[in-house]
């Protein structure tokens, strides 16, 4: 009785302090910073919070309410709604994740600020990877655009509709770098380089975050999974990394810094260990660094069931250990497991775990469900009827179409067999992916459905003059035969004038837990290509996929290829722009297609050695595979345009850069093309001799230029010595005068234009 009525003062006070913090100017200037504000309010609290509640505010559950895809991918471990609207009531839950829509958030807010003893509002988080309902290319192949402003703004419609639907907190950005194409998850990220991945990184923050954490039409960003959960042994999903802190920090560590840098307030723990040292046990990463070193203020939950994962791991003994460990290494929030609200209150007791340590912590989450509204207001997002009228808008299936058709990358087009005429030839398409809604979203798509998805079949329709030029024959399954298939498709290439083959992946064969150990093409499909290239009809091969692939035989030698990854709900709306040429293609790659699986892990960024092969020739006791050279066949950075595309003119402003000033490089870059194109201008750098040897190359600074037909630009970029810097021995920042060469170039394989300078003390 007692504690019911100081909480409703808690809470009136806690209202009036929160609007007076909402009038401060000082406001969005802290949340800028990535700064968290604790306010008055949220210490009374705290204050009068028991142990119970206090672990309760620091334990997060996959809800309960069942159904959807998020059920699927992530079971709740106990599926029992009346029972978790009880622990709602007993203050033993933070929040829920990957619920069900607005009307399961109502209920179970209700509960939480009606029924609770002290009436704190719950969080809902939810992986909300690439779209709501209107669901976004993969994250990968978005960085195919080499335009972060387009991931800001796929973001910010994704955070409009999710928000608008109950969803206060995202899993996401996905920050791991990736330069293992077996691991199944480098989809959710971007890609193998640490500068393209960090601007995305940084871009979707803004996009999911916005300028005011209040709004219904943003939330909350999580940047995960801290860290280098890309880099795991043989691109094994949840395996060993064993890295050094100077490859961890220049490689894997900056675009999670980038997401923080840009505003981002919690932060996921990964499953993996490093260097021996679970990352949810870490201290040193997830105290030292992430608070200490880069000033990290907002909360760090674990990834699901990571903390007890530590037992498998052999670095705790049981659930109480693992609690303890984890929560003592920086983890503020236990996903999953229970075991923070089982263990920690002991823990406390016990004073194995300092109360003052537990606060921090509380006030923490208390401070984050503060700056995001909703102790002033908890139903802020929950909405029924707005959570069906943000749903789907024209608008934002049109930046849908518009950031699917920039995803797509045109690795071949010999004889210009692309673009493909409106009119007057009969096109078959061919594959597993030629029709129907399947795989097109691709993976981790929560709540987005097949049935509002536009099959590549659809869209060819819609884009050619007379329907009826169109054949459609499915050919192969993505893993198994069809009986007489290949008779089929190989009649309906022979009847047309041009195939287009619809072949690759499934959208289940990449994301969480799908690591491949040969990354080609399924036996059928590469059997169905090869019977159909025999038929000697032009072959524009349309690639889906959610990693670079090894491509083979007839597949590799077709014409024309297009890497289109998986588009989300426009995908045959925008494959088609591109096919018919409504749109000239402009993505890049993110990741290098290899020449065989067996290069695995492949980087465009990898060091020279001491026996480096003259390529494309093959010597004798070099760097080099048995038969092929150790180099990419589609590199980061490749992609074709409609245009044709020549790099000139190589200039520098001088010989050298001294310390304290700048250098300025240039290309003239050329259209001499009949088509408009827009040209990913790319500048790497690299560092002839250091005290730490340094990549073959380094990209420092793109920039994506139109061109019409017959024009050309000077593109210009600046370096200065901060560009340059590296870890050295020390492990700390450092550059060293000497000689550095530099390249223009329109991939990190190819030569463009190249010239030297020196960096002068
Ligand atoms: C994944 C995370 C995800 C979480 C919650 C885990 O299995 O690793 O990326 O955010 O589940 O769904």
């Amino acid at each position: 009785m007692l504690d019911t009525r100081i909480s409703r003062r808690a809470a009136l006070m806690g209202a009036g302090a929160a609007a007076a913090w909402l009038a401060s100017p000082a406001r969005a200037l802290l949340q800028a910073a990535g700064r968290m504000e604790v306010p008055g309010f949220v210490n009374d609290l705290v204050g009068r919070m028991t142990l119970e509640e206090k672990a309760g505010q620091l334990s997060l559950m996959a809800s309960a309410w069942g159904g959807g895809a998020a059920a699927a991918l992530n079971p709740p471990s106990d599926s029992n709604f009346p029972k978790q609207l009880e622990e709602t009531r007993q203050g033993q839950l933070t929040g829920v994740f990957n619920g069900n829509g607005a009307r399961m958030a109502r209920i179970m807010q209700t509960a939480a600020v009606k029924e609770s003893r002290l009436k704190i509002p719950l969080i809902f988080a939810a992986d909300i990877i690439h779209g709501h309902r209107t669901i976004f290319p993969v994250p990968l192949a978005e960085v195919s655009s080499f335009e972060p402003e387009l991931a800001r703004r796929t973001a910010e419609v994704a955070a409009f509709e999710a928000a608008g639907a109950g969803i206060d907190w995202n899993f996401a950005p996905m920050c791991d770098v990736a330069r293992d194409q077996r691991w199944g998850r480098g989809v959710e990220g971007g890609g193998e380089d640490p500068l393209l991945g960090s601007l995305f990184a940084a871009a979707r923050v803004h996009g999911f975050q916005g300028s005011d954490f209040k709004s219904n039409e943003h939330f909350l960003a999580c940047v995960k999974h801290f860290a280098a959960y890309g880099a795991a042994e043989a691109g094994l999903d949840y395996n060993t990394v064993d890295i050094s802190e100077r490859t961890l920090r220049e490689v894997y560590l900056r675009p999670y810094k980038a997401g923080f840098d840009a505003g981002a307030l919690s932060a996921m723990a990964s499953f993996n260990e490093i260097s021996g040292i679970p990352a949810t046990g870490n201290h040193w990463l997830l105290t030292d660094l992430l608070r200490g070193e880069w000033g990290f203020q907002g909360f760090v939950v674990s990834d699901y069931t990571g903390d007890e994962e530590m037992i498998k791991h052999g670095y705790a003994k049981d659930g109480r250990d693992a609690a303890r460990i984890a929560f003592l290494a920086g983890v503020d929030m236990s996903m999953q497991s229970g075991l923070y609200r089982m263990y920690l209150p002991d823990l406390v007791r016990s004073g194995e775990v300092p109360e003052a340590t537990l606060n921090t912590s509380v006030r923490r989450v208390l401070a984050a469900k503060h700056m995001l509204g909703l102790f002033e207001d908890p139903f802020r997002r929950i909405d029924e009827k707005r959570e069906k009228s943000r749903s789907m808008l024209p608008r934002s299936r049109a930046v849908a179409r518009e950031s699917g058709r920039k995803s797509i990358v045109l690795l071949k087009n010999e004889g210009d067999l692309l673009p493909l005429p409106r009119s007057g030839k009969k096109i078959a398409l061919i594959g597993p992916f030629a029709s129907g809604q399947h795989d097109l979203v691709g993976p981790w798509v929560v709540y987005g459905s097949d049935a509002n998805a536009v099959s590549l079949e659809t869209g060819v329709r819609a884009a050619v003059a007379d329907k009826n030029s169109i054949i459609a024959v499915e050919g192969s399954k993505v893993e198994q035969a069809i009986p007489g298939g290949i008779d089929q498709a190989v009649a309906a290439a022979q009847a047309a004038d041009i195939v287009v083959l619809a072949i690759g992946e499934s959208q289940g064969m990449s994301g969480e837990a799908q690591s491949r150990a040969d990354i080609v093409l399924p036996k059928p499909q590469q059997d169905l290509a090869e019977a159909v290239a025999k038929t000697g009809k032009p072959i524009v091969v349309v690639l889906k996929h959610g990693r670079a692939l090894a491509l083979e035989g007839a597949v590799k030698d077709a014409p024309a290829i297009l890497a289109t990854w998986f588009l989300g709900t426009e995908t045959g709306n925008s494959i088609a722009d591109v096919l018919f040429g409504a749109y000239s293609p402009s993505g890049r790659l993110p990741a290098s297609f290899p020449h065989l699986s067996g290069q695995q892990p492949y980087f465009y960024a990898h060091k020279t050695t001491g026996r480096p092969n003259p390529d494309p020739k093959l010597d004798d006791y070099k760097a080099r595979f048995r038969g092929i050279t150790n180099t990419a066949l589609y590199p980061f950075g490749h992609g074709l345009t409609y245009g044709k595309i020549a790099y000139s003119d190589f200039a520098i402003s001088g010989p050298s850069l001294p310390m304290t000033g700048e250098i300025s490089v240039s290309a003239r870059v050329t259209n001499s093309g009949k088509r408009a194109a827009e040209e990913v201008v790319q500048l790497y750098i690299h560092d002839r001799v250091g005290s730490v040897t340094r990549p073959v190359r380094e990209l420092k600074a793109f920039r994506k230029v139109k061109l019409e037909p017959g024009q050309s630009e000077v593109v210009r970029f600046t370096l200065k010595r901060d560009d340059l810097l590296f870890y050295g021995v020390a492990n700390t920042p450092t550059v060293e005068p000497g000689t550095f060469d530099v390249w223009i170039a329109p991939s990190a394989e190819a030569e463009g234009v190249h010239g030297t300078f020196e960096l002068t003390a």
